[in-house]
């Protein structure tokens, strides 16, 4: 089941991001900030249990980046990261009425997002990221992440 997340939930997704931060898929968020985005964040819960994880970030009302994602490696495969990503959409178009709605994601993964609707772009399509976070980020010289990117009309 997909429900927003609550305050109960943020320690179990720092749990579901460690790895993922420590392969340096994902950046490192701290649970401080984790609670202060939960009303931005999805989670996925199976038997109780946290198994994915998803957060939006808007830099402008209709500039949204889909950020944080994370599935359990048990349940990885099962169309959880699909649903987590289409519901984000979803969560997203309700907070936000300007339309067109652009998404983007920077991912290792861009196979997964090309299978949720999204097409490859460069990084330059989002300056607003590049200022705002790329610039600060300790990898930014090294960075090997995709852009990805869908528009919602
Ligand atoms: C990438 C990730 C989010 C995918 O979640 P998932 O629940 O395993 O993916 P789904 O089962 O929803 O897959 C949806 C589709 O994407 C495809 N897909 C999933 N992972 C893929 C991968 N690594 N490479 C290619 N295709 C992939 C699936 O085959 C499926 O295709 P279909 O729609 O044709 O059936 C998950 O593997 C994960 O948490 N990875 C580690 C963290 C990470 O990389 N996060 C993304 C950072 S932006």
């Amino acid at each position: 089941m997909t429900r927003q997340a609550t305050e109960d939930d943020a320690k179990q997704i720092a749990e579901l991001l460690k790895p993922h931060v420590e392969s340096k898929v994902l950046l490192h968020r701290s649970t401080e900030e984790i609670k202060q985005n939960l009303d931005k964040t999805l989670v996925d819960v199976d038997a109780g249990r946290v198994v994915g994880t998803v957060s939006l970030v808007f830099f402008t009302p209709s500039l949204c980046e889909i950020r944080a994602l994370a599935i359990s490696p048990a349940t990885q495969g099962h169309g959880i990261g699909k649903r987590l990503v289409l519901a984000a959409e979803q969560m997203a178009l309700s907070l936000q009425t300007e339309r067109p709605m652009r998404f983007f994601a920077l991912t290792y993964t861009p196979e997964f997002f090309e299978r949720c609707g999204y097409a490859r772009t460069t990084k330059d399509m989002f300056p607003e990221k590049i200022y705002e976070v790329c610039n600060f980020c300790l990898r930014k010289d090294d960075c090997h992440e995709i852009a990805v990117q869908k528009t919602v009309r």
